[in-house]
């Protein structure tokens, strides 16, 4: 078994922060969503990798390399346009060859891996088998049509007026049988050539079509709210490690990772939370569900449930929550105006005055 996992795209949909365009880059708990994915496909035991790239390809190659951090083989798959997902697995027949695949699309996150699912695949062996989610924007999605069995009946592309409220999840086992339906279809009206087409294409070739439906996902819709979420879902996981220097004036409680080269003095950090490579925290405090991401300075400040990206620096701010800051910010108090007031008061007055 191979997997495809698409990380092309033309890098224009960017999200609130342009830390990157590469959307399958954007970090959850200080790591690229992608190597969530790519580490699921090597714990389900897939070694062959094939990845599209478009134009962000450098900024792929340069994060994934040849895979063998992970214990995969990756072979990197060109794509001069986004076609369309169907259009990444028609460029990838020569990769794919008679096998079958996972097709993971590299930015989503699904919690829990795919072990379980690639090993059900392997022993039914269905023509394909979808991933579905209750959504409450099933709009944004393709969207799956069940009958009374829990049988896929139908699926359409991002509808106007949804059947369900169960989307894909960009998760897709096939066997061999989907290169000859993406060969049958024709590019949608958004000119792509959509999976969801090809699948429904094997559905009206009475081809056996599974469906599981899962809980725990997330895809990269630049929704902040969301983000933060996912980062919180996976600080929780993590181990406790500290590689940096704490110094004896810190304290450190609960689930915190303090990556090498990392320096905390005179801190509180409360875990979950993350310090990344060579950040300095100092005279500050760190809430739960926090990410710092390499190369930033916390200074006399407090900061919690709060996604920062690399060489960014927040100095003497209390207290910073619920926010994702970029790359290379600057965060510092706004200067105070000289406070005084003139007054001149008559015989007898009361004045109230808030300071
Ligand atoms: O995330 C799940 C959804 O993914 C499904 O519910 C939809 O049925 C499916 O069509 C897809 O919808 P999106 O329109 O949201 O896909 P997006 O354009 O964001 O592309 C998904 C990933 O695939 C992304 O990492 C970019 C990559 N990609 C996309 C296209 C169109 C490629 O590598 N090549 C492509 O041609």
């Amino acid at each position: 078994m191979k997997a495809l996992v698409l990380s092309g795209g033309a890098g224009t949909r960017l999200r609130p922060i342009t830390h990157t365009s590469a959307k399958q880059l954007v970090p959850v708990a200080n790591k690229p969503v992608l190597f969530y994915g790519l580490e699921a496909i090597a714990e389900a035991g897939i070694t062959e990798v094939g990845i599209i790239v478009g134009d962000t390809a450098d900024e792929i190659r340069e994060a994934v390399g040849d895979g063998s951090e992970f214990g995969i083989k990756v072979t990197y798959i060109p794509q001069e346009a986004p076609l369309g997902l169907a259009h990444a697995v028609l460029i990838a027949r020569g990769f794919l060859a008679d096998d079958d695949f996972v097709m993971y699309l590299g930015d989503n996150f699904i919690v829990g891996g795919i072990t379980g699912l690639v090993d059900g695949f392997r022993a039914e062996r269905p023509a394909a088998q979808i991933l579905l989610t209750h959504v409450p924007n099933p709009t944004s999605f393709g969207v799956a049509e069940l009958d009374a069995e829990g049988r896929v009946r139908s699926l359409e592309e991002k509808p106007e007026r949804p059947q369900s409220d169960l989307a894909l999840v960009g998760v897709y086992l096939f066997s061999p049988a989907i290169h000859e339906a993406v060969r049958s279809i024709k590019p949608s009206w958004r000119g792509e050539l959509e999976i969801t087409h090809a699948i429904q294409w094997l559905i009206d070739q009475q081809r056996d079509v599974h469906s599981t439906t899962i809980s725990g996902y997330w895809k990269d819709t630049g929704n902040v709210v969301d983000m933060l979420e996912v980062n919180r879902s996976v600080l929780e996981t993590i181990e406790p490690r500290i590689e940096g220097t704490v110094d004896e004036f810190s304290e450190i409680i609960g689930r915190v990772q303090i990556d090498a080269g990392a320096e905390v003095r005179g801190s509180r950090i409360v875990g979950p939370a993350i310090i990344g490579p060579r950040t300095v925290v100092a005279d500050s405090y760190i809430g739960p569900f926090t990410s710092v991401s390499e190369n930033c300075r916390i200074e006399d400040s407090e900061i919690e449930y709060s996604i920062v990206l690399r060489d960014s620096s927040i100095t003497g701010v209390r207290r910073v929550e619920a926010s994702l800051i970029g790359r290379s910010v600057e965060v510092t108090p706004a200067p105070r105006n000289p406070a005084a007031h003139r007054l001149v008061l008559g015989d007898h007055s009361k004045v109230q005055i808030s300071s």
